[in-house]
């Protein structure tokens, strides 16, 4: 695994460059990632290039023997271009336009727009995709961060039709589709079909969902552009994107089919204090990031990304600024976060930033450097987690439980959660986080995946089970465990005509025959366990596994197949993984709630969570040096 850096070249002054290049390789740095925001330092007016101060940056990182990877500028296109073209900016929801000033105000549907990133691209590209520094590309910038893959423009409309036209083929298979005879909804034509936002009520879900999947491809489309540029003028280099914590405004199994390598960007305090996390956990965990959050990410990504190649883009290395409080790292909290990417296979993890700048928006946000360039605590402990990575060996992860998830299951869940808060990206986190709790390594894939050597697999909430999956969980021959929802809808969100869980019947040996959400503090309570938030009742063959005092079945059990009836969170999942855990012959121990582990080859990491400073023993002898086999 590499160690790298996010830098910004044009923040500092030139003769300042050399000095920041030794201090990276002295740091144990081998990669630096450039270029993604300076579009109006590359093009101060349309078709004027200032190429030079670029290429001397190129040549000084460079030469002091760092890697490039380099960013298309596209997430800042300049006041310029949105002066040629003011309906560029993206619309929200209420309508209003993007306004310029910050960054990632372009629509993704907007043709004109389209176009200048694809000449942008092409004149990176050209200029640089065969120097020998440049060992990768970075397309844009966080694609739909800052709430932006949705634009609710004239373009995303004009473009909403032709995907639907081509989705349907006639507007009245479209209404058959949705369902539209119902409150009078139906289209004559695909040009009478708006955008989901301005109803008066909720829209129609499918048409919900068809907007969620036509703006995803919108960004896979955008993405897929500048990637076939990138191919033609710079061949034989990797071409990345970094992805977002706990973001699915597009599908990340669609966007990494087109990349070498999925990058995503790492900030465990940010997540934990602006996400939905237990005020309890965000006190606990304050300074440390709650123990799944980094490695639920690099677990996702890697079961998406082609090939398995994944890489942090992004590492927090201090505090941010973007979240509601913004603490500093525990000492040592950096290094932990890197080795825990390679414990999970990172191919690279990149600090951002180099060095703090004192202006603009994130004045605040730390670097390896202060903004008078003295050291952070976080260079040194890149240092340290160079020496570290230095000493190990690497080994292919065991394959022992896979969790389920798709994008369209989580746009599904968010459409009509029909309980607060029922999603299935959290349902997978808590799955992922029970399984992490028993020491086990987990793998996160995609419904149409291989299921071979895995012992154990869980499908939190799906509710559109591709055939695949079907297929491939009928010739399995581990335990299952399928949760509510799962095969609840069809394509176009309609309820199957034999009633959840739909495809999946006869795996699960019942039909789901009435769905219940609970508020909180509404239960079935079992033994050592408090099944919450939701309940199916199911009818059918499958047996009793898990029933409340009061005789309420909160899961079932057909052979290897659970059906876990009430929602996957609390004491009530990791009740049923550890059964199912305990059946699939896996070696589940529950660990103290802030260790996590991760087999990699021969070598099992633990990492510890807790603030509070432990000393352990290793190895036969205590000697704390293990033998391969136990260390
Ligand atoms: C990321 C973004 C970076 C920077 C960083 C700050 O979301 O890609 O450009 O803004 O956050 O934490």
């Amino acid at each position: 695994m590499e160690l790298g850096v996010c830098y910004y070249p044009e923040h500092w002054p030139e003769s300042r460059w050399p000095e920041d290049a030794r201090l990276m390789v002295q740091a144990g740095l081998t990669r630096v990632r450039i270029g993604e925001f300076a579009w109006s330092r590359i093009e101060p007016e349309q078709g004027r290039f200032d190429w030079g101060w670029l290429d001397r940056a190129i040549d000084v990182l460079h030469g002091a023997g760092l890697g490039i990877i380099m960013g298309t500028p596209t997430a800042t296109p300049p006041k310029w271009i949105v002066d040629a073209m003011p309906d560029m900016v993206a619309i929200d929801r209420d309508g209003k336009p993007r306004g310029f000033g910050s960054r990632r105000h372009y629509c993704f549907s907007h043709t004109g727009y389209a176009r200048e990133a694809a000449r942008i691209t092409r004149a990176v590209a050209e200029r640089y995709g065969s120097h020998p520094g440049v060992v990768a590309w970075q397309t844009d910038n966080e694609y739909g961060c800052h709430d932006t893959a949705q634009s609710f423009s004239s373009a995303a409309r004009a473009a909403f039709r032709r995907w639907l036209a081509d989705r349907y083929g006639t507007a009245l298979s479209l209404n058959q589709a949705w369902g539209n005879v119902f409150w009078s909804m139906e289209y004559r034509s695909f040009d009478e079909i708006d955008l989901p936002n301005l109803t008066v009520t909720e829209a129609n879900p499918a048409h919900w969902l068809a907007f969620r999947r036509f703006s995803s491809d919108q960004v896979v489309a955008f993405n897929r552009a500048q990637v076939e540029i990138l191919r033609q003028c710079s061949p034989g280099r990797d071409i990345t994107h970094n992805a977002m914590g706990f973001y699915t405004g597009y599908d990340h199994h669609d966007l990494a089919a087109d990349l070498d390598v999925l990058g995503w960007d790492s900030y465990p305090l940010g997540f934990l204090e602006m996400f939905r996390f237990s005020e309890d956990d965000k006190r606990r965990f304050a300074h440390q990031g709650h123990p799944d959050i980094a490695a639920f990410h690099h677990d996702l990504y890697r079961g998406c990304a082609r090939g398995g190649r994944w890489s942090v883009l992004e590492q927090q290395p201090g505090p941010v600024n973007w979240a509601r409080h913004n603490p500093a790292p525990l000492p040592g909290m950096v290094r932990l976060w890197t080795l825990e990417a390679y414990a999970h296979g990172a191919e690279l993890v990149s600090y951002f930033r180099w060095r703090q700048f004192p202006q603009a928006q994130e004045q605040m946000h730390a670097g390896l450097l202060r903004p008078d360039a003295s050291p952070a605590p976080a260079l040194a402990e890149a240092r340290a987690a160079a020496d570290d990575l230095a000493t190990l060996t690497g080994g292919a992860p065991a394959k022992q439980a896979a969790v389920i998830f798709s994008y369209p299951a989580e746009w599904m869940t968010q459409i009509q959660p029909q309980g607060d808060g029922k999603s299935a990206l959290w349902a997978a986190f808590n799955c992922y986080s029970a399984l992490r709790r028993l020491g086990l390594n987990v793998d996160i894939l995609s419904p149409d995946a291989n299921l071979d050597g895995y012992a154990l697999v869980i499908v939190p909430c799906l509710p559109i089970v591709p055939d695949a999956l079907v297929a491939s969980l009928q010739g399995f021959k581990g335990e299952v465990v399928i949760g509510p929802r799962s095969g609840s809808r069809g394509d176009d969100f309609a309820i199957p005509p034999t009633l959840a869980p739909g495809k999946l019947e006869q795996l699960v040996a019942g039909r789901v025959v009435l769905s219940e959400s609970w508020r909180p503090g509404l239960g079935i309570e079992g033994e050592g366990w408090l099944a919450t938030g939701w309940f199916d009742h199911l009818e059918g063959e499958a047996t009793p596994d898990m029933t409340g005092i009061d005789g309420r079945v909160a899961c079932w059990k057909h052979g290897r197949v659970r059906y876990a009836a009430c929602w996957p969170e609390g004491s009530f999942i990791e009740a049923v993984v550890e059964r199912a855990a305990r059946d699939a012959g896996l070696p589940a121990e529950p660990l103290p709630d802030h260790i996590r582990h991760r087999r990699r080859g021969d070598t099992l990491f633990a990492f510890d969570y807790e603030s509070a400073e432990v000393s352990i023993t290793c190895g036969k002898d205590g000697s704390g040096r293990g033998s391969s086999a136990d260390r």
